[in-house]
């Protein structure tokens, strides 16, 4: 089979790395991928915004399979176009991946269906928003309604903070169209966990639980990050936690897209606060995490490809998932800076220790080739450095040995990933 991945990320090398695993995968593409996809994908310089462009060019290479990894292009409708032309493309549709792309959408699919969750409301005017604020109480949580490259959400411990927040998403539109409405929600608190599934429009199959690292310092200080690091499984999420998911949480919101005519096919993410008065969700999102993907797919014993396939033809029912009994942990190596200022293009050394190093694994992010064909830094996340072992402290030894193998000028990466298992 002739396999197109679209993206570029870590998540992407992820998914690569697991496609070419398969025996069915003769072939793969990624638009446009970046220098360790490149080790294994032919990269094709193709935006992922371009949905024309990777339409036709997988015509004319006869591709089988698009496997579509971030959310803007899912969002915009890119599975739609692919389908227009005739190709298999595993992924949500536009109207289903609105489960990610619009919080007010995803709340009130949550309500309507007993879903539990934070109580919200919603707002389209900065005013009535305002007005709202006088009699909540504090801390509480305002949401841009669309996607915000996962920086819409805002902790306001005051009146003061929200009201600030109001106006710097309403009005100062700090992220753009999506702050055109916005959603004020209860504050939560609990241990956070992810759960990947895969659905195929009625059946869902759980992956496994993973813990990412959002801030972008030691300790959960400092801003939010796209992830600095995640494991797998989380300790915290037990098999009481799961039996609770999966009667009130993940079947439900499943047949609620079915219901709504909106049948989800693809990965659904659940973002999940582990409450006292038990699980929440905090979130969906309508891919695979980034970097959950990253501990996760290592760890999948199932062919992909299979998957993905039962996925769209609607026979997920057939699949049984299967996981190997070890554990994960991802080490996200970023550039000085991040998410906020930083340098690129700087030469990455090191990345040799890793091609016959069973167990490790050295996901690609933010690198390219520069003029001389060395593999350089190019943007904020650079590189996720994986390691499996038998439990997850032994993994957690091995990715930060590991990551001391590769060096770049201006390195930076937390040293406090998988801290919380110690408290498991
Ligand atoms: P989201 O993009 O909705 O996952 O939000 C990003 C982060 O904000 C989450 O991972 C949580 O750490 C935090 N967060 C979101 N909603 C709430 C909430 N209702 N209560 C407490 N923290 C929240
Ligand atoms: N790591 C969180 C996300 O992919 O949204």
């Amino acid at each position: 089979m002739k396999i197109l991945i679209v993206g570029s990320g870590g998540r992407e090398h992820a998914i690569a790395a697991a496609v070419a695993k398969s025996p069915k995968a003769d072939k793969i593409y990624c638009a446009p991928g970046n220098a360790g996809i490149a080790g294994l994908a032919e990269c094709v310089d193709i935006a992922v915004d371009e949905f024309e462009k990777i339409a036709s060019f997988a015509k004319e290479k006869g591709v089988d399979l698009v496997i579509v990894g971030p959310d803007d292009p899912l969002a915009a409708g890119l599975v739609d176009v692919l389908e227009e032309a005739g190709l298999r493309a595993f992924g949500p549709r536009k109207n289903a991946a609105i489960l990610e792309g619009s919080k007010a959408f995803s709340k009130d699919l949550m309500k309507k269906y007993g879903i539990p969750t934070a109580a919200y409301e919603t707002f389209s005017d900065a005013d009535a928003a305002a007005a709202y604020l006088e009699q909540a109480d504090f801390p509480i949580v305002l949401k841009a309604d669309g996607l915000a490259l996962g920086k819409g959400v805002l902790i306001c411990r005051t009146k003061e903070e929200a009201l600030a927040g109001v106006k710097s998403i309403m009005l100062d539109k700090q992220f753009g169209a999506a702050g055109n409405r916005m959603v004020i929600e209860e504050y939560m608190t609990g241990r956070e966990v992810s759960v990947l599934s895969f659905v195929d429009g009625r059946t869902i199959r759980i992956m496994t639980s993973a813990q990412d690292h959002k801030r972008a310092c030691d300790g959960d200080q400092g801003l939010n990050t796209g992830g600095m690091g995640t494991f797998s499984p989380s300790p915290f999420y037990t098999q009481e936690v799961d039996a609770f998911c999966r009667k009130y949480i993940y079947q439900p919101t499943v047949d609620a897209m079915a219901k709504e005519g909106r049948p989800f096919c693809g990965v659904i993410f659940f973002g999940l606060m582990l409450t006292e008065k038990g699980p929440r969700v905090l979130e969906y999102n309508a891919r695979f995490g980034d970097p959950e993907a990253q501990v996760v797919l290592p760890r999948m014993k199932n062919d992909i490809i299979d998957v993905m396939e039962a996925c769209i033809d609607g026979r997920l029912d057939e699949v049984e998932l299967q996981f190997e009994d070890n554990a994960a942990v991802c080490v996200v190596l970023a550039s000085e800076g991040y998410p906020v200022k930083y340098e690129k293009g700087y030469v990455i050394c090191g990345l040799d220790r890793f091609t016959d190093a069973d167990g490790y694994y050295c996901f690609h992010a933010g690198t390219g080739f520069d003029a001389e064909g060395r593999v350089v830094t190019s943007g904020g996340r650079v590189l996720g450095i994986t390691a499996t072992g038998a439990d997850l402290k032994t993994a957690r030894a091995k990715a930060y040995e590991a990551a001391g193998w590769v060096d770049f000028a201006n390195k930076y990466m937390r040293t406090d990933i998988g801290k919380a298992i110690d408290e498991a």
